[in-house]
């Protein structure tokens, strides 16, 4: 294909097919079953790619059918899987010079880089016309998820948020049975979680280990990012980042968008009005709890209201518990049943009038216990509408390559089970959690020195304004303060 045949292609993809009309390059059918022009493919590029990264850029890689064409990762030995499974694949350190480098040779971008760095990456992506997946949580705070949910709508980019939960035929069945009003209406939720399974709720360290051999310090600085700078520890990076504040979303900003997602989705929640919550707390000393403002604390236990709905025409409150707290067995679950997970360790409850819907994360194992004590579970035959359900993770990538090529707004675009217009308010609430849990930690202190926790009450929320109503201070956690040199727009 020449140059500025590509050339255009690039273009096409970025306004999208179904603004163009269609395809103007041979389509696959002509070429015959099973094979795909080059002209087909897209060119993705990633940011982070170890982790959880390793996984993502392979399925949208999708066994060849799209081109790899650049990784981003700040520490390439722990991505060095990845970059022996994609050698043509071009390395970078710093997404920012990746994205500016090569930009029209990029149609989309993989985001699995930890969740301080979600916000600044997408929006930089989308701002450039590049469609972009972006891991959960979608962002690092509400602010981010609101904006970033606004500027896909603005710069028509085909999104996905990484709860690939979400494309699972489990919710497809759980609102299935909801609609068919088998559980009626409903009043109450529960969400739990075994997380955090890392070190949390511990002091700052204090000690300056050298630095991986593998990252230098302009690395280092790379990794920080928009966050505030400290030395490198390996309590931050790789994996554990996510028990500080600084970097990471703690025990709700890990699961809450894969366990809180399928009550959100199957009731069509919007905006939660009120939250209130209590957290663990940890003693070194007799009667005087640490005082770690920096870090997520061990457990915690929210409490969130929402208004009645269409889809449930009654108030609803949706109860969150971490660190392995869990919810007491309804009467009528019998006590040897697990609830959600093996072991009950993570799960989802839905209290309806008549039964209650239980599911595990990625709303897997769904079951409904009706009062009238029948028991229903997942019908084998279930049929869904995801072409791609048997793909790995459902088909959550696939689903967005797919629709990227189909174009914004197509048919293919609005099956997405969690583009931003979805993931965005998801992520508010989940987020929501983390607002009260910052709010009630943080403290501020009286003249004679002493910690005064104004933020220790119920927090009334103002979701279209983004807005604590009655504890001002706490709206300082709704966004957050970028590092000199980064921003969000
Ligand atoms: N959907 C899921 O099932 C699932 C599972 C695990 C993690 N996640 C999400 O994936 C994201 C990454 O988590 P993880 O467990 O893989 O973390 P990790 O620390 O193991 O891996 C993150 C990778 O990103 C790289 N990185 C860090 N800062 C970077 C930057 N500024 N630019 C480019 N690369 C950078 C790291 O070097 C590392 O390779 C998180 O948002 C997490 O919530 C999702």
């Amino acid at each position: 294909m020449k140059k500025s045949q590509q050339q255009n292609r690039r273009e096409f993809i970025k306004k999208g097919a179904a603004v163009a009309g269609g395809f103007f390059i041979v389509p696959r059918h002509v070429l015959g079953k099973g094979f795909i022009a080059p002209s087909d493919k897209l060119n993705i590029a990633a940011i982070g790619a170890g982790g959880k990264g390793s996984s993502d850029i392979k399925n949208a890689y999708n066994k060849g059918a799209e081109n790899i064409v650049a990784l981003c990762d700040v520490d390439h030995a722990r991505c060095e899987g990845t970059i022996k499974e994609f050698p043509s694949a071009k390395l970078y350190k710093d997404f920012r010079k990746m994205l500016t480098e090569m930009g029209k040779d990029i149609d989309a971008v993989v985001i699995s880089a930890p969740d301080h760095i979600h916000g600044i990456a997408a929006m930089t992506a989308m701002q450039m016309g590049k469609h972009v997946y972006v891991q959960k949580p979608l962002t690092h705070n509400i602010y981010e998820a609101r904006q970033l949910t606004e500027a896909a709508r603005k710069y028509k980019m085909v999104t996905q948020m990484g709860n690939q939960g979400a494309s699972n035929p489990g919710q497809q069945q759980m609102i299935k049975w909801f609609d068919e009003g088998k559980i009626g209406k409903v009043k109450e939720v529960h969400v739990w979680t075994n997380r955090p399974v890392w070190p949390q709720g511990i002091k700052v360290p204090t000690d300056k280990p050298a630095l991986i051999e593998s990252m230098s310090a302009s690395d280092w600085d790379l990794f920080i990012g928009p966050a505030e700078f400290v030395d490198y520890h390996p309590l931050y990076h790789p994996f554990k980042w996510r028990g500080w504040w600084n970097f990471g979303t703690g025990a709700l900003g890990d699961m809450g968008c894969h366990l809180i997602d399928p009550p959100f989705r199957v009731l069509e929640l919007g905006y939660p009005t009120e939250v209130e919550c209590s957290v663990g707390q940890v003693f070194t000393r007799d009667w005087t709890p640490e005082y770690i403002p920096e870090g997520c604390p061990p457990s915690s236990h929210v409490q969130l209201k929402f208004p009645a709905t269409k889809k449930n025409p009654t108030d609803l409150t949706m109860v969150w518990y971490d660190g392995g707290i869990r919810p007491f067995h309804p009467s009528i679950i019998p006590a040897d049943d697990d609830i959600g997970d093996a072991g009950s360790t993570n799960g989802a409850m839905l209290l309806g009038e008549k039964g209650v819907m239980t599911c595990g994360t990625y709303g897997l194992n769904p079951k409904i216990y009706l009062n009238s004590g029948e028991k229903l579970e997942m019908d084998k035959n279930f049929k869904t509408d995801n072409p791609n359900e048997k793909l790995p993770e459902y088909g959550h990538h696939v689903s967005w390559t797919d629709a990227i090529k189909a174009g914004f707004n197509s048919k293919e675009h609005k099956a997405l089970t969690s583009s931003f217009d979805y993931a965005g308010p998801l992520t508010e609430t989940v987020l929501m959690g983390n607002l009260a849990i910052r709010s009630y930690t943080t403290a501020s202190k009286d003249k004679n020195g002493k910690l005064e926790f104004d933020g220790r009450k119920k927090l009334i929320w103002d979701g279209p304004k983004m807005e604590i109503t009655n504890y001002k201070d706490g709206n300082q956690f709704v966004g957050r303060k970028y590092r000199d040199g980064w921003k969000l727009i």
